[in-house]
């Protein structure tokens, strides 16, 4: 399956390359944005006045747009890193795509790049970016400050290197935690996935970077992400998937919306006018942009209809064939200007045409600090037997560390979200001329846990073994006081992982290694959840995610007790495979796998349309948690899980009101550390609504002195009672008897209260 991915990739750089020759060939444009550029500034440019809204500010621009002016901003100039740009792809910055301005107006051009945790492609330019920990990894410290300052780092990055718009705000439900982006998502809940990128996004438009929101919708699994129709009820989609996005969007108020390679009910994402035009643009009435994913593109008229507003990276559809549809009257000069207003005004909206990036070197130092605190906020504690953690570093003890690489550095994901790590592969084993291809190739952060343990316990002996005999790994960890043992899951954009399981026999290792030492604590490295057949015999286990490039110190820092750890699980982690909605990934089948033997002949194939084939979310509103709670089937660890050094108790809930409900509870540290609690909320619904057994309505995070008491006020908004009902194709709140649960976690609920809503 992965072979077939490297190809697919050859292939969609091919296919990018035929496009912009395409560009070179069909578009006219070329002169005109070159003779714009040398021509002196026009004035007046009323359009310059700061003090009219972004609106306005578009309109006035319009009016002094020609056709040609109009056409060249809904589509991109390829893809740099692909194959012979279009000569107008000159003044791009190197990223994923570049849509050219109007210099003689003060328009700037939209430099775009991906940049999911950190920004993208530095090591081509010779140029640095941090990496931070992934999304999934912010999103389980439930903490939107946090991704605030998430989102605001990459955009000083960004602006550092010259970019003004991000592709990043990745936010597709986990529903098939198999999915090899999990680590580019926010999680299972819609609530917490929703609000969490809405203040990433947040962050990074507070920096005058036009902020974005994908992949527009339900682009649940990586496999034939090209073909794949996903099937869903509207009820499931508008409660779930579209809800995260609802939120996000109005949140963060981004300025683009990506739309996704995947159908949804058989239309695709980039010209389905239901997912466009009635939800987003309609009901939700989103007046920035949608982008298309790159090469999701697959018309001209019934795209632009829909609502599909710039083609990326290329312009089969939007360039030459847009004009000619234009002028043929297919699509309208409204709706022409319609896709052109909602560009400029999210670019005067954000800040990118009056605060445009200056170039700079990044400030390394301060957000590797940053790195390490939002690792340190992410890392989740799912055990610790007998208090095994922390351990204290001022004790002589033999420490362990055993790890695949543990000596040199730590995992990342790869595809779209890979950041480039500082000096190359920390394994080494990617020539530098493959760089720019080193999609399917898993990236080791130069960031040596054993370093980071050395460094943390000068009062111990840290030794180390690279797992690799397993007899001779038992052996070491014989002898040690204690093991810290790395293990990692690789995860990248465009293929989907078989199993839930650790790869590379890592189980069996854990397994001896764990027989050798009852003080044997496993370190996961992993984009998502893994399964754990040797959890009854290990003593603790840290989820530290991919961790960015300060990951092994935060580690270490958690370890040591430096750090209390606080966060809690944004996804269920189940106990097999089996358990999961689709207890087999569904696999595109033969007539709609990408062979590209013969490119030339995919890629038609491609722009046409592979044969869709569906995936079907039977499963509708039981995704992640409320899937094991209305089957009733046990798990690993539920959401909302995550342990701390410390504990606290939970008392006196009070549940009043109803529009909108007004909670409020007693929260104690009764442990002896100080500690963070990040108590959640759940409602569970009326029989009436026909919803699964409980929902996250709220949460918040509560520090707590040791002994330290705090009484947690929580006001909840009445839409998150509702249900989507299709009958009267509204969201409605069905008069009934709700509960209130509050405590720790998802199954840990300790106070519960009825609350009558009508
Ligand atoms: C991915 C997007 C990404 C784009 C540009 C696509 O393959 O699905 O998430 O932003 O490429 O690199």
């Amino acid at each position: 399956m992965r072979d077939q991915t490297i190809t697919a990739k050859n292939a969609v750089r091919f296919l990018k390359c035929f496009c912009v020759l395409n560009a070179v060939l069909g578009s006219a444009l070329t002169g005109v944005a070159q003779e714009k550029k040398d021509a002196a500034p026009a004035a007046p440019m009323p359009w310059m006045n700061t003090k009219l809204s972004a609106d306005k500010r578009a309109d006035l621009l319009i009016q002094k747009l020609s056709l040609d002016e109009k056409i060249q901003l809904l589509h991109g100039t390829g893809d740099p890193h692909i194959g012979p740009a279009d000569p107008k792809a000159a003044d791009g910055n190197g990223g994923s795509g570049y849509v050219p301005g109007f210099p003689d107006k003060n328009i700037p051009g939209l430099q775009i790049v991906d940049s999911a945790s950190g920004v993208c492609y530095s090591a081509g330019s010779g140029r640095y970016s941090t990496a931070l920990p992934s999304n999934l990894a912010a999103a389980s410290s439930w903490d939107t400050t946090i991704e605030e300052r998430y989102g605001a780092m990459i955009a000083d990055e960004l602006r550092d290197l010259g970019y003004n718009m991000t592709l990043g705000g990745g936010v597709n439900l986990t529903r098939e935690p198999r999915d090899g982006r999990t680590f580019e998502y926010m999680g299972e809940d819609p609530v917490l996935a929703g609000t969490m990128v809405g203040h990433l996004i947040k962050g990074v438009q507070s920096q005058h970077v036009l902020g974005h929101i994908k992949h527009y919708a339900v682009n649940d699994q990586e496999s034939g992400r090209h073909a794949v129709s996903s099937e869903i009820s509207e009820r499931a989609m508008r409660e779930t998937d579209l809800l995260a996005f609802q939120i996000g969007i109005g949140i963060g108020h981004p300025g683009a919306v990506m739309c996704a390679y995947n159908r949804v009910n058989g239309d695709y994402a980039c010209e389905n006018e239901f997912l466009l035009k009635a939800v987003l643009k309609g009901e939700w009435k989103y007046p920035g942009f949608v982008i298309s994913d790159w090469l999701a593109t697959h018309s001209t008229v019934k795209a632009s209809h829909a609502g599909l507003d710039n083609e990326e990276p290329d312009n089969m559809f939007f360039d030459a064939a847009m004009k000619k549809a234009v002028e043929d009257g297919e699509v309208t000069q409204a709706e022409l200007n319609d896709h052109v207003h909602r560009i400029l005004r999210s670019m005067f909206a954000t800040g990118v045409v009056d605060d445009p990036p200056k170039k700079q070197v990044p400030d390394v130092f301060g957000h590797a600090k940053l790195a390490r605190e939002i690792e340190q906020k992410s890392i989740v504690l799912l055990r610790n037997e007998n208090a095994v953690l922390p351990l204290d570093p001022g004790r002589q003890q033999k420490i362990l560390v055993i790890g695949r690489n543990a000596d040199k550095g730590m995992i990342s994901g790869g595809g779209s979200a890979q950041v480039d790590p500082p000096g190359g592969n920390a394994i080494g084993d990617i020539p530098d001329k493959e760089r720019k291809q080193d999609w399917q190739k898993a990236v080791w952060f130069p960031d040596a846990p054993l370093a980071a343990i050395r460094e943390a316990a000068p009062a111990g002996t840290v030794s180390f073994d690279d797992g690799s005999d397993v007899a001779k790994a038992s052996a070491a960890a014989k002898q040690a006081d204690v093991v810290l043992l790395y293990a990692y899951q690789w995860q990248a954009e465009g293929v989907d992982l078989p199993t839930l399981a650790l790869p590379d026999a890592q189980d069996a290792l854990i397994t001896a290694v764990a027989a050798a030492n009852p003080h044997t604590i496993v370190v996961l490295e992993t984009g998502g959840p893994v399964l754990m057949p040797w959890l009854n015999n290990v003593a603790a286990v840290m989820e530290t995610w991919f961790s960015g490039i300060s990951g092994a110190d935060a580690i270490a820092d958690v370890v040591f007790g430096k750090v209390n750890p606080s966060a809690k699980l944004a996804v269920t982690f189940p106990m097999k495979d089996a358990d999961l909605p689709h207890p087999e990934l569904v696999l595109p089948p033969k007539a709609s796998q990408e062979d590209w033997s013969d490119e030339a002949a995919m890629s038609k194939k491609l722009l046409l349309g592979l044969p869709s084939f569906p995936t079907r979310y039977d499963e509708g509103l039981q995704v992640g948690y409320r899937w094991y709670d209305e089957q009733k089937k046990p798990v690993l660890f539920p959401f909302g899980f995550g342990l701390s050094y410390t504990t606290y108790s939970y008392s006196d809930l009070k549940a009043s009101g109803s529009s909108p409900v007004e909670v409020s509870f007693t929260l104690k540290n009764t442990g002896r550390r100080a500690g963070e609690e990040i108590a959640e909320v759940y409602a569970a619904m009326p029989a009436s609504t026909g919803e699964p057994p409980k929902r996250l309505v709220g949460w918040q995070k509560v520090a707590l002195q040791p002994g330290e008491v705090k009484q947690v006020a929580l006001t909840i908004p009445r839409e998150r009672f509702s249900i989507w009902d299709e009958k009267s194709h509204a969201w409605t709140v069905l008069p009934g008897d709700y509960r209130i649960m509050v405590g720790p976690g998802s199954l840990t609920l300790q106070l519960e209260q009825a609350l009558s809503m009508r």
